[in-house]
């Protein structure tokens, strides 16, 4: 029997309706690579870090749903130079942010979302990879929800194979950078219990059974 990987983590649709309008709007800059799954994973981990870490609502979900939007201005030859574990071109990563606000504040003000809102979720997403620090907890739920989709079965699946790596030895380096990634408490411990999971995979061999459905640049 072959096995989906996307069948066996059961990713629920986004229902706030306006949360709704803001990734439909989004959806068509977020079809490259694997965007349109990496944002609604981590629209779900941004919702549950919200609930238990605090946080504004109105900043965190639209600059989750928006984050990446930018990648739409690379070719995906040239996106994979700018992340992952080696970064060949830390200024096309620096693209994506300043494209990627552009377009959000566009987006937004289409949707006529309150400027002062707009204003801070653009900045979010102005620095949402590139800024080491966060400038509040909006924006680390923000960075922590973009992080822990690495950690997802999806995710996990996507990214060994993108960065062309055997499972094990990409779980490892995860593994590391687990520790140093993570700005809130609720994430790192979040981080750690699906790295488990991933090893429990890697076990059961799932990565060389499953039929892993997205594998260059399909949606979802
Ligand atoms: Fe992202």
């Amino acid at each position: 029997m072959i096995t989906i990987l996307s069948e066996i983590e059961n990713v629920p649709d986004i229902e706030d309706p306006l949360h709704k309008s803001i990734f439909e709007k989004a959806e068509p800059y977020l079809r490259t690579r694997h965007n349109v799954i990496h944002t609604v994973i981590s629209y779900w981990y941004a919702m549950h870090l919200l609930s238990v870490e605090g946080g504004a609502r109105s900043i965190v979900a639209p600059a989750i749903l928006l984050h990446d939007v930018g990648w739409s201005t690379l070719s995906e030859e040239r996106q994979l130079l700018a992340f992952g574990p080696v970064v060949k071109e830390p200024d096309l990563r620096r693209q994506h942010e300043i494209e990627g606000a552009r377009l959000a504040g566009s987006i937004l003000r289409r949707l006529q979302y309150p400027e002062d809102l707009t204003g801070k979720i653009e900045l979010i997403i102005d620095g949402h990879d590139s800024r080491a620090e966060a400038i509040d907890i909006d924006d680390m739920i923000v960075k922590d929800s973009d992080k822990l989709f690495r950690f997802s079965r999806i995710g996990f699946g996507i990214y060994f194979k993108v960065f062309e790596r055997e499972p094990a030895s990409y779980l490892s380096w995860l593994s590391r950078v687990t520790e140093k990634w993570f700005f809130t408490a609720t994430a790192l411990r979040l981080a750690r219990e699906q790295a488990a999971k991933r090893e429990e995979d890697l076990v059961s061999k799932l990565y060389e059974t499953a039929v892993w459905p997205f594998c260059r640049c399909e949606n979802r």
